[in-house]
Formats: structure tokens, C-alpha cells, sequence
């Protein structure tokens, strides 16, 4: 694992292979950790960045609100320390909304977004409130807040299947400082609506949706592909398609960095 300093902050990636530059980012209560099973596949023909989001792994707190800038910023400045120019970014939900912020303030160094379980849409009113509970509930109750978090992530019909990952998903994301939890559900609640990338930009674009993820509704978050040219690839389970569908997801996401 490497480290640079941003803003007096340590932030913690890893760089493997060569080729087009692939940048991994995970998603809330998750760390880089998340791809372990997808960097020997991608790095066979690519350079694969992973970085640990502001608060999550072996990156620092920045402040009290993490806001999806402040993640972008961090991972330009990533970037930048490299020396790299253009870059395909595939982010998990939240490290989606951090890769269409990134997106929108660096466009010339972006060369694809793959949005997995992701969004361009901000937050409706109601889950801005649930935001603020979320917030008190974790603040009360940490380990039981985090522990159902992670569980609710997952399809109903795959829990029971998938209980050694849930658990492997559960011990990760309980590494997550509260600190960072109340950081990042605040950068999230205040994060802009981007649905207007998928209209303008030029880049080649995926999102890749699970039919039965219990946070982001399908059919409503297909919508905004609409009249767009993004790629649309959907699964029959979660919002952890990288876990619940590893296997189709490497392929699909390996066709996307071909084709881009
Ligand atoms: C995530 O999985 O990154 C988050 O749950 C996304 C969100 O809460 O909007």
C-alpha cells in the first residue's frame, strides 16, 4: 500500500500493472479491499489504481463533512503524484458519485466512468431524512447500525448463500472510524445531481444495476439512461453486484475497458 499526503491528509492507494489506467473506487463502509478479487483480472492488460476513500481503509478523516469534491480532490491529487493523464473510473455507489464529481471537475483527465449499484440523481427529500437518522442511529449504536448496513446491502435471497462474505463485508466495514461514517452520510445527503453527465459528456459511460438492490430502486434508477448513451447492464440481485455477481461483472467491466 502507498500513501501521499493531500490537504495534510494521508491517503492510502495501491498501483498495479500497466496499460490504460483503470481507477477502482469503493463504495460507503467499504475500502479498497473491496477489489482484491478483481485486480490480477483487470491488471492482466491495464494499470489499476485503487484508493481508499476519504475516512475508509488506511485514509485519513479530511474533516467533518466529506463531501464528493473533497473525495475527487483526493483522488486527482492521487493522480497528479503519478503522473497519470487519463484515467477509466469505475466506482461502487458512493465512489460512483465520487467518480461523476470527478468527472465534472477534471473532464480531461477522464476517459470512461463505469457506475456499478450507482447514481447520478442526488438525494430525494426522503433520503436526506434518512440520512439525519442514520446519522443519530450510528452515533448511538455503531456496531449495530454498521452490522445492518452491510447486511441490508445484499439481496434477501443471497444472505444465506453469501453469509462468510457478509461477514468478511460486515469486518471491513467495521473499520470505518464514526467519524468517517457521519462524514461521508453528510457529503452524500449534500452531493449535487449529475444526471446531466450522462446527457452531455463524451465519454463512454456504464452502469451496471442489480434488479433487487434494497437502496437504490431498479426501475427508478434506470430512468435516468433514458434518451442517454450509457450502457446499461443489470443483474438479478443486490447493490454488491462485485460480490453477489463477480464472476458476469469482471467480464462485463473487462468489455468495457476494451471497448473505451
Ligand atoms: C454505498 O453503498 O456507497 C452507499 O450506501 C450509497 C448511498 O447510501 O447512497
Amino acid at each position: 500500500m502507498n500513501h501521499i499526503q493531500f490537504k495534510n491528509t494521508s491517503i492510502a492507494y495501491t498501483d498495479t500493472g500497466k496499460g490504460t489506467v483503470i481507477v477502482l473506487l469503493h463504495g460507503f463502509l467499504e475500502n479498497q479491499k473491496m477489489w482484491d478479487n478483481y485486480i490480477v483480472p483487470f491488471s492482466k492488460k491495464n494499470r489499476v489504481i485503487t484508493i481508499d476513500l476519504l475516512g475508509h481503509g488506511e485514509t485519513e478523516c479530511l474533516g467533518y463533512v466529506h463531501s464528493m469534491e473533497d473525495n475527487a480532490d483526493a483522488v486527482h491529487a492521487v493522480l497528479a503524484e503519478l503522473r497519470i493523464r487519463k484515467a477509466i473510473l469505475v466506482g461502487h455507489s458512493m465512489g460512483g458519485y465520487v467518480a461523476l464529481a470527478f468527472a465534472e471537475l477534471y473532464p480531461e483527465n477522464v476517459k470512461g466512468v463505469a457506475l456499478l449499484n450507482s447514481t447520478a440523481r442526488a438525494d430525494s427529500e426522503e433520503r436526506k431524512l434518512n440520512r439525519d437518522r442514520a446519522i443519530r442511529a450510528v452515533k448511538q449504536s455503531y456496531i449495530g447500525f454498521v452490522s445492518l448496513a452491510v447486511a441490508n446491502l445484499f439481496s434477501e435471497n443471497n444472505r444465506e448463500r453469501l453469509a462468510a462474505e457478509i461477514e468478511y463485508t460486515k469486518k471491513e466495514a467495521l473499520k470505518t472510524p464514526l467519524q468517517a461514517i457521519v462524514a461521508s452520510l453528510e457529503g452524500m445527503k449534500i452531493r449535487n445531481d449529475r444526471e446531466v453527465l450522462l446527457h452531455l459528456t463524451n465519454f463512454p459511460k456504464l452502469l451496471v444495476l442489480g434488479e433487487k438492490d434494497p437502496i437504490l430502486p431498479f426501475e427508478e434508477t434506470k430512468e435516468q439512461i433514458e434518451n442517454t448513451e450509457v450502457e446499461l447492464v443489470t443483474f438479478p440481485d443486490g447493490h454488491m453486484s462485485y460480490i453477489e455477481n463477480q464472476e458476469e461483472l469482471t467480464k462485463v467491466l473487462l468489455h468495457f475497458f476494451k471497448k473505451v
